[in-house]
């Protein structure tokens, strides 16, 4: 079965002026269609920026990443959306809502964009607020909501496509331990009713232990653990 995401060779440097800050040397890695895997690593190792390049939000320096065998950083922009919306939901370590927009209207988006039927994409959205917790702030928008409440819609907004890959950076870093315990429950049944692979960037190792494989970013490199 071909993987959903592959990574080859894979180098990353930020340049800053003249200088060059090397993050991530030599990379090879894969997930297969519904597979759930962790990473964990130390604060600054490389892991969202990792994440960002398989996105396709930054292009690698050196190497290449394949989303369902499409070289992400060879395709044009709208190509490159189109790949996203298709094949990935992504949930950021600091959520990335549109502050103008109700919570509602932030999980209803990547219908919207897709041009689904409004009203389809609003029961939908609703559906999946509630399934969060949210049902009491559909109206709400992020400069009135909770941090943990910010993450939940950032949440329902990436499960909403039913993406073939979930790609999560540390989704329950700012939950207390209940509402942490409700989203990866969440996470978990969308992965085995839907078979959606899971990519969760995490320091929470009781997570990354109900992964099927786990991973640790050190030293520029994946390591399996
Ligand atoms: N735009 C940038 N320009 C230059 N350096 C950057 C940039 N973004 C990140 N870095 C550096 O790259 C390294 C990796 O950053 P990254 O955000 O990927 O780490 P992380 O593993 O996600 O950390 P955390 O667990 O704190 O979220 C860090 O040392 C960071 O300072
Ligand atoms: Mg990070």
């Amino acid at each position: 079965m071909s993987n959903i995401i592959e990574c080859r060779s894979l180098c990353f440097s930020y340049s800053e002026g003249e200088s060059k800050t090397s993050v991530l040397d030599n990379l090879n890695f894969e997930i297969k269609p519904g597979e759930k895997v962790a990473i964990i690593g130390q604060s600054g190792c490389g892991k969202s920026t990792l994440l960002n390049l398989i996105a396709g939000l930054d292009n690698p320096s050196e190497g290449e990443v394949f989303i369902n065998s499409s070289n992400i950083a060879k395709l044009n922009e709208q190509d490159r959306t189109e790949l996203r919306s298709k094949y990935l939901g992504f949930v950021y370590q600091f959520h990335h809502l549109l502050n103008d927009f109700s919570s509602l209207y932030n999980v209803s988006l990547p219908l919207l964009i897709k041009n689904n039927n409004k009203n389809e994409a609003l029961v939908k959205a609703t559906n999946i607020l509630k399934k969060v917790g949210l049902e009491n702030r559909l109206n709400h928008k992020p400069s009135e909501l909770s941090g943990g409440e910010r993450q939940r819609v950032a949440i329902a907004r990436a499960m909403i496509s039913e993406p073939t890959c979930l790609l999560a950076d540390e989704p329950t870093g700012n939950l207390d331990a209940n509402n942490a315990q409700d989203i990866l429950d969440l996470i978990i049944e969308l992965n085995e009713n839907k078979r959606t692979a899971l990519l969760i960037v995490t320091h929470d190792l009781s997570i990354a232990n109900k992964m099927d494989r786990k991973f640790e970013l050190i030293n520029k490199a994946l390591n399996e653990i």
